[in-house]
């Protein structure tokens, strides 16, 4: 991953956590509506992938029990993974794009309710991305992907199609940049990678047409499946944040000025709260800052923010950056991973940092969402996460009006029952997130996603279960008495 040349190591914030009564007085443990629900705190575990679905996307027992593990601490909301609303193999990668997921997603929301005693809301991310493959050998690239022309042919002169592509092969890396066309080479060093600007694609042409509906049915299965609410994925690298990005030029009335390239969320959040309103929850989670050379900066996010409350949204969760504009080369047979950039480390800050750190990090961002939702008249709640593992730090967020909800992703898997410890005046019993990016490490290799804080832990316990690898325990042990 990226890392800010500066890369100094930080101090976690020192902890004063709370006793029992001075947390139930406290911001971060009061209700707060969302829509016409109510949170019973202002605690928020995002959206985080852990690589337990089968490889055709169903609910596993793993999935079930890895929500119900975080559900244990009772947060006041609770993000399932993203999922994907198609009917096409993703790898496993979770689904919701066909009935026949329905099953699986509703023993998910069971057994979180039962964990939390129904006092978490769930919701379920609902993802869009568009096609990318593996960096391709060099052979094969060559010798079957790269579709030649004449200009291939001029430049290296040959007579027939196989003597041009092993001319072509046969070139220094040097002179592949006057010979091959720059997305050509794109495809040759990362990767093939479709953009919503491919409109010469007609699966890519048809996107504004083809993604409300698809939006609008996962959504409607959520709501049978039991979700509290839906999170509309238009954040980091995925086809909704590309659509919003000021690198969209599409010229069909999706892309170009705000105005344009807001229209696809918007009809996406229309055909979605036609179908669910009243049902469940709907928001979405996008970017304060897309944190990529020409892309959007916080004073787009803050006027989509407004676009999105005007539409009607019930939430507005803020992320940053994770994008694949930036991402590093991949190894020949890997794909791009969109948090290997700046970009990434911004989505996903480390404890090595810049004179910022990483802690509370991205907290600006929702302010100025959340302000200028505020100035246009709507009180839409905004969540901020990143970096946010210590109780005077949330506090301070939702003092200063900073933010309504606070998100923590990886201090809730380092230690699923840290809210509760909270609450319980038991916080010196807190596993605190080293924020080094294990974790980050093991989703980047479609791993099975643990801590390293706790996957080695007593793994002969009669009730642990194990990775793949034999080696990790999947689900943290229990502390809290
Ligand atoms: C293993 C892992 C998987 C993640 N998967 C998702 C995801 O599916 N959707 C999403 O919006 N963010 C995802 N994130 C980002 C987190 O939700 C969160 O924004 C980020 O980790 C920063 O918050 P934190 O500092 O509290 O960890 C993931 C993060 C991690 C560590
Ligand atoms: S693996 Fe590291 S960064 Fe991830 S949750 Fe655990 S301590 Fe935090």
């Amino acid at each position: 991953m990226w890392q800010p040349p500066e890369r100094t190591k930080h101090e976690l914030p020192a902890a004063a956590w709370p006793t029992a009564e001075e947390a139930a007085g406290a911001r971060l443990f009061q209700p707060i509506a969302i829509g016409a629900r109510t949170a019973a705190t202002r605690t928020w575990v995002p959206a985080m992938v852990p690589w337990r679905a089968t490889d055709d996307g169903f609910v596993t027992r793993d999935v079930i029990d890895w929500y119900a593990r975080f559900a244990e601490g009772r947060p006041g909301v609770l993000v399932v993974e993203a999922t994907g609303i198609r009917d096409v193999p993703s790898g496993p990668l979770l689904r919701i794009g066909h009935d026949r997921f329905v099953d699986g997603l509703r023993q998910l929301t069971a057994a979180v309710r039962e964990a939390s005693g129904g006092e978490t809301l769930l919701f379920i991310q609902l993802i869009d991305f568009l096609a990318i493959r593996r960096r391709p050998p060099r052979d094969k690239f060559f010798g079957r992907f790269l579709a030649l022309t004449d200009a291939h042919r001029a430049a290296v002169g040959g007579t027939s199609d196989a003597e041009t592509r092993a001319l072509l092969e046969a070139l220094p890396d040097a002179r592949l940049p006057e010979v091959l066309a720059p997305r050509e080479l794109e495809d040759l060093e990362r990767g093939y990678r479709e953009r919503v600007t491919d409109v010469h694609l007609p699966h890519i042409e048809e996107l504004p047409r083809v993604l409300p509906p698809l939006f609008a049915d996962a959504a409607a299965r959520a709501v049978t499946a039991g979700f509290d609410g839906v999170e509309l994925h238009f954040a980091h690298a995925y086809t909704m944040a590309s659509f919003l990005s000021a690198l969209n030029t599409r010229t069909d009335g999706y892309g170009g000025a705000r105005e344009q390239r807001v229209r696809l969320p918007r009809e996406v959040i229309a055909a979605v709260r036609e179908r669910v309103a009243g049902r469940a929850i709907v928001g979405c989670r996008f970017l304060g800052d897309d944190v990529v050379e020409g892309g959007n900066r916080v004073d787009d996010a803050a006027w989509f923010g407004v676009e999105f409350a005007r539409a009607g949204l019930e939430f507005l969760s803020i992320s940053k950056g994770g994008k694949f504009e930036d991402a590093k080369r991949p190894k020949v047979g890997a794909s791009v991973y969109p948090y290997t950039g700046q970009s990434g480390y911004e989505c996903m800050p480390t404890i090595y940092s810049d004179a910022r750190g990483p802690f509370a990090r991205n907290v600006s961002l929702a302010a100025t969402v959340r302000a200028a939702v505020h100035a246009a008249g709507f009180a839409t709640p905004v969540v901020a996460a990143g970096g946010i593992c210590e109780f005077a730090q949330a506090e301070a967020v939702l003092a200063s009006g900073e933010a309504d909800l606070v998100a923590s992703a990886r201090q809730s898997l380092a230690d699923p029952d840290w809210f509760a410890k909270i609450r319980a005046g038991e916080g010196r019993g807190i596993r605190r997130c080293e924020f080094t990016n294990y974790c980050e490490a093991l989703d980047q290799q479609h791993k099975q996603v643990t801590c390293k804080l706790w996957d080695r832990d007593a793994l002969d316990a009669p009730d642990v279960t194990l990775a793949a690898d034999g080696k990790r325990r999947l689900l943290a042990p229990r502390s809290l008495k």
